[in-house]
């Protein structure tokens, strides 16, 4: 497989999860700590060796766009004060990756997404990174699927354990373990039933595919919830020419679920030293450490 440069990031959706605060600021323009959620993603692609970002977009969230480019007044502003941290900061996040974009223009599913940028990716692979996955280790989690993807030649994805009462939410896997945590995807259904699950094996929205995804992608029907869906071309492809999934190592939260994403904020603020223990202090007034 030739190396990886493109990443897909869908960020076309409602964020209806993450309301009221994502009524009118992108669910994906939500701060975890000091950051932007979309920036942790598009930090882990760059890190991971990506140039190019494609985002699949809508109309109302352009504010994503202007994040990863120059805010020449506002640099200006921070020149002027001496503010040289704040300046690299935010200089730092243009100059991360190039950004190419796309609209979505119905919101059809996550399938549909995808294969909105069929023509910006073009011929090459590919990865997909779902904007609500957090992932921090010290591989970065698309990292580990390119190391994969490229040692096997196959497309691979993204999986993680997870309870019981929470296959529903997510894809699931059935597959065989040919490596430790390397495994043969014999099927995948998307949010099945607990009881109809074929395994605790969830996939977590990272994906490194070839380009033959947009044919499946174009020919799926309607699944689960009357939306294309992803899992559903996958399965397909994954029939006619065998398809990996790695169990990827490091902290991950979901950006969508309240907990996590709060777990999320007190995880990367604790990782700073300035904050660190500040943030300690707070906390222990509120909770009962045991
Ligand atoms: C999507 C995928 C699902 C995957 C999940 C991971 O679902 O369809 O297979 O498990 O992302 O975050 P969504 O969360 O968009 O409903």
């Amino acid at each position: 497989m030739k190396p990886v440069r493109k990443v897909v990031i869908p960020v076309a959706g409602w964020g209806t999860r993450s309301l009221p605060a994502s009524k009118n600021i992108p669910k994906e323009m939500l701060p975890i700590y000091n950051k932007p959620v979309i920036q942790y993603v598009v930090e882990e692609a760059q890190r991971s060796g990506a140039e190019d970002v494609i985002f699949v977009t809508n109309k109302e969230k352009s504010v994503i766009e202007d994040h990863f480019d120059y805010n020449l007044q506002l640099e200006r502003v921070l020149e002027r004060a001496g503010k040289v941290e704040q300046l690299k900061a935010v200089r730092e996040a243009a100059e991360m990756v190039n950004v190419m974009s796309v609209r979505q223009k119905q919101q059809l599913g996550l399938g549909h997404a995808v294969l909105c940028a069929r023509k910006l990716v073009g011929d090459e692979p590919f990865a997909i990174m779902v904007g609500d996955d957090v992932l921090f280790g010290a591989v970065p989690g698309i990292r580990q699927l390119i190391d994969v993807a490229i040692a096997e030649n196959m497309p691979v994805i993204g999986v993680m354990e997870v309870p019981q009462e929470k296959v529903s939410r997510y894809g699931i896997i059935d597959g065989e373990e040919i490596n430790p945590g390397v495994y043969r995807i014999n099927n995948m259904v998307e949010k099945p039933k607990q009881e109809d699950a074929p395994s605790r094996m969830a996939i977590i929205g990272r994906y490194v595919l070839t380009p033959d995804i947009f044919d499946y992608l174009d020919k799926v029907k309607p699944g689960v919830g009357g939306e294309i869906q992803l899992t559903d071309a996958l399965q397909a492809m994954a029939k006619d020419r065998g398809m990996l999934a790695v169990r990827i190592y490091g902290a991950r939260f979901d950006a969508g679920d309240w907990a996590e994403y709060l777990t999320a904020n007190i995880y990367f603020g604790l990782q700073d030293e300035k904050l660190r223990s500040d943030l300690i202090t707070h906390l222990k007034k509120y909770v009962n450490f045991e």
